[in-house]
């Protein structure tokens, strides 16, 4: 069930009628309200009023809501109290924590009740092993509960939660209230397909940091609904430090496939760049899809083969799109900062920012770098940038010399198509490796 908030009595309830199952009030947070209102409620409702006294509650309760929230903490006869007024009305008994994921299962020992209830517990995700310990915390609870990992790293948690069993999801109405992570009621159906989500659902996702740019949800989720194919993508913030606690934690959930994004690339396996994850029974298998990604848009323009390309940058993605490039036939140089990193990609094919002589056919940006770049542009010369901005420096001036030129989108979504052939068909795709 969905339940949207409503923190201001004025907001306009067209879509959530439309949308979703449950209105919660959160009449805490609203500046002033006519309670004859509440006679006449047009959806089933979840009437919250956090810190409130007894009489207010009271109060609340003789209006008959189908659930009420009230914080784990009060004294026992306060629920009872609640119930006898309103036999009808669901408690939802809540815990929130705005700064940590407390141990879950002596929580829920305190927290239970001798009476039927929803257990709601809501607590701040530092890092993403927090979001798992919850998610693997509902997903093995055998009580009606909803577990919310509140904040960035806890995002996912909101389109999880339905898969793993979660009595209610909440969402908000228009922008999120920021810093909770929660994700808008437009937002969980035209993205994330949130009506065609169950407890059959796989889930996908992105892992790096950051992550916010990517259109990984997007591109991933409507490529799913399309097939029919009753997956979800999210998109995990993941550090360095917690890579290999997350990719452990996550057998433990229905995940099959990951695509992986910087500073992770290369730190899966040694000496190989890494953007696919394909998760299986347990078996976990990689690959890359950025060098055929690249190399596949640049040859809708024509072959490579006998071409000079100068790559700009060393890291995942110039790897991979220079082992792609030579295995398609080109001569390939790499331009770096750090010039030992070009050379470590290319060999003597490896050069500092201004060493590279002689001119040369393709020019493909991999840095992150948006305002400069270290080459003179050539108006023969296909140039290629790897950014999702398509207006970086280089494009725009590509674009007035009169160059060819490809955006990141077009490769980007050439490498995600051929991430869901990896994990749809891991034997039949061969990549890069
Ligand atoms: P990915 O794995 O996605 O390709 P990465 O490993 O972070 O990303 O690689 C980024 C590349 O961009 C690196 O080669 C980096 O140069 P260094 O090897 O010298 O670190 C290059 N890069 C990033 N920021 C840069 C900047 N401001 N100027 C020049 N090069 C930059």
């Amino acid at each position: 069930m969905l339940a949207t908030v409503i923190d201001d009595p004025n907001t306009d309830l067209r879509d959530t009628v439309k949308y979703s199952d449950l209105i919660e009030y959160r009449f805490d947070l609203f500046s002033e309200f006519d309670f004859a209102l509440l006679k006449n409620r047009i959806m089933p409702s979840i009437f919250t009023h956090r810190n409130a006294p007894l009489s207010l509650l009271e109060k609340l309760a003789h209006f008959k809501p189908e659930y009420m929230d009230i914080e784990h903490g009060y004294p026992l006869y306060f629920y009872e109290r609640i119930q006898k007024i309103s036999p009808t009305t669901k408690l939802i008994v809540s815990y929130h924590n705005y700064d940590e994921v407390p141990c879950l299962k002596s929580l829920f020992e305190e927290m239970k009740k001798p009476f039927d209830c929803i257990y709601k517990i809501a607590s701040m995700a530092n890092n993403s092993l927090d979001l798992l310990r919850m998610m693997l915390f509902l997903k093995e609870s055998e009580n009606l509960m909803t577990v919310i990992a509140m904040g960035e790293y806890g995002r996912p948690s909101r389109v999880m939660g339905k898969v793993l069993g979660n009595a209610i999801d909440y969402c908000s109405m228009g922008e999120s209230m920021p810093g909770l992570g929660q994700i808008s009621l437009a937002e969980l159906h035209d993205i994330y397909n949130y009506c065609s989500l169950n407890e059959k659902t796989e889930f996908y996702g992105l892992i790096g940091d950051p992550i916010n740019r990517s259109p990984g949800h997007i591109f991933h989720n409507r490529l799913f609904k399309s097939n029919e194919q009753n997956s979800v993508y999210l998109k995990f913030r993941v550090d360095r430090e917690e890579l290999s606690g997350f990719i452990e934690g996550i057998k433990a959930l229905p995940f099959r496939g990951l695509s992986v994004t910087m500073p992770l690339k290369e730190e899966l396996e040694s000496g190989r760049a890494i953007n696919t994850v394909n998760l299986e029974d347990g078996d976990v298998t990689f690959t890359n899809t950025d060098g055929k990604g690249a190399l596949d848009v640049i040859e809708k323009r024509g072959f490579v083969r006998g071409k000079r390309v100068l790559i700009w940058g060393a890291g995942g993605s110039a790897k991979a799109i220079y082992e792609e490039a030579i295995n398609r036939g080109a001569e390939v140089f790499v331009i770096n900062r750090t010039k030992s990193k070009a050379v470590e990609v290319a060999g003597k094919r490896g050069f500092g920012l201004h060493e590279m002589q002689g001119s040369y056919d393709i020019f493909i940006n991999t840095t992150s770098v948006q305002s400069e770049y270290p080459i003179e542009l050539l108006s023969h010369t296909l140039i290629m940038d790897i950014n999702h901005n398509p207006e970086t420096k280089l494009l725009q001036d590509a674009r007035k010399k009169g160059c060819s030129v490809i955006l990141g989108r077009e490769m980007f979504e050439r490498q995600a198509f051929l991430q869901q052939k990896f994990w749809l068909s891991r034997s039949r795709i061969y990549i890069n490796q």
